[in-house]
């Protein structure tokens, strides 16, 4: 369904820039190069949320939701880009690129962001003009932003040259978002963008940059639910202080356990006995992380063996670690995961990514999923005043070139 819709937009997509470069007035600025077209999935995270910012393990899928570019690549080192969704023409050059910027930075810093670290990373790049879309709904914590990066980074690439490993190319977009963007974030959503794989999650290990396949089962479907609350750059500072607790945490922990780099290499046991060093913040934050990791664990075993009370469970915990701890959550994410505990068919159900508002995603029988549309369109509404936007998606393959 989903790539046949997929086929028409992109046709659409190409037919539109075509019909743009035969309106122009003759000229040297496009080549005579064929319309090539990128695409680059959104990501739900199952469990393991912050894990990555501390080296150890996160389990998303990259979804049917994603970004495209048409493009024409031109001899220009310059990038111009029209967001058909905002309709807004942007452009930037590629002698002007600094990660120096502060404040507010237009959507078209991402790409160029991405442009400045290919160029660090040693990686040829060239200019085009080009039409961007995107199906992810933009700040609701599906990664949109990473989307936009590793698409970019597939219309920026030099065709002839080498392409890094689908991980590497991953590091590549983070280190836009870190140096350029100013959001310290981990590898997840540039992985998941980067390396997802159809019908299944992505096991990342967040230290050796290393992932595995670990299929969803033919039973389930995958649900997100939007709170649709506003977030603004706030959660940029919140996230970093998030971040930055965590590795004070591992600091402090690491000066009495000389093994210890980072959160990832404290269990449980480690962290009881240290936990007196911390201050109260700091060993709440430590203890979500050093649990998270294990419930990352417990669930791709119970992926595996199709064990769904485990499920159940983990992703309840999960959520309420993400509350109570790491204090992430938000009044409208706790009613969404409330509404959906009490719905037939539902098998888990947590707040996933960021938080501070965005999204929760479920695990639902397949069949019973519009037991919960209809839940949340209901009930959602009447305790929170806002209007939610409910999406089943699949988990889809993650960012390359379309065929000619
Ligand atoms: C955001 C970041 C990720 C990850 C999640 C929280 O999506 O970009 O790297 O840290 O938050 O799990």
């Amino acid at each position: 369904m989903e790539s046949t819709a997929g086929h028409a937009r992109a046709d659409k997509l190409k037919a539109r820039l075509a019909a743009m470069a035969e309106s122009e007035p003759a000229g040297p600025r496009v080549a005579e190069s064929p319309i090539r077209l990128v695409r680059a999935p959104g990501r739900v995270n199952l469990i393991g949320e912050y894990t990555d910012v501390n080296e150890g393990w996160v389990l998303p899928a990259a979804i049917d939701r994603e970004v495209w570019i048409a493009f024409q690549p031109w001899h220009r080192p310059e990038v111009e880009l029209t967001s058909l969704e905002l309709d807004q023409t942007l452009s930037f050059s590629f002698e002007a690129l600094t990660p120096e910027h502060v404040g507010a930075r237009p959507w078209i810093d991402y790409i160029a962001g991405t442009a400045w670290a290919m160029r660090e990373a040693g990686l040829p790049i060239r200019g085009f003009r080009g039409l961007l879309t995107s199906t992810i709904p933009v700040g609701s914590g599906l990664s949109s932003s990473a989307a936009v990066e590793m698409a970019a980074s597939w219309a920026l690439a030099d065709s002839q040259a080498p392409r890094p490993s689908p991980s590497a190319m991953a590091l590549i977009a983070q280190r836009a978002e870190n140096a350029y963007m100013g959001v310290q974030c981990g590898i997840m959503d540039q992985f998941a963008s980067a390396a997802g794989s159809s019908g299944q999650a992505l096991l990342i290990d967040c230290r050796r940059n290393e992932s595995s396949l670990v299929p969803i089962p033919a039973e389930l479907s995958l649900v997100v639910c939007d709170t649709r609350a506003p977030r603004d750059r706030l959660d940029a500072s919140a996230y970093n202080v998030r971040r930055a607790e965590c590795e004070l945490g591992a600091r402090l922990i690491g000066e009495r356990e000389p093994g210890v780099r980072a959160l990832r290499d404290v269990d449980v046991a480690m962290f009881e006995r240290h936990r007196h060093l911390l201050p109260d913040n700091v060993a709440q934050r430590c203890e979500h992380i050093v649990c998270e990791d294990g419930r990352v664990m417990a669930t791709v075993e119970a992926l595996r063996t199709g064990d769904l009370a485990a499920l159940g469970r983990l992703f309840a915990a999960s959520h309420a670690s993400l509350r109570d701890l790491f204090q992430v959550s938000s009044k409208e994410l706790d009613i969404l995961v409330d509404i959906a505990a009490g719905v037939p068919g539902v098998v888990a159900s947590r707040m996933t990514g960021a938080g501070f508002g965005g999204c929760t995603v479920s695990l639902v029988r397949k069949g019973a999923e519009d037991n919960l549309v209809e839940a949340v369109r209901r009930d959602y509404p009447a305790r929170t005043g806002l209007t939610p936007l409910v999406y089943v998606v699949q988990a889809a393959d993650g960012a390359g070139e379309m065929e000619a």
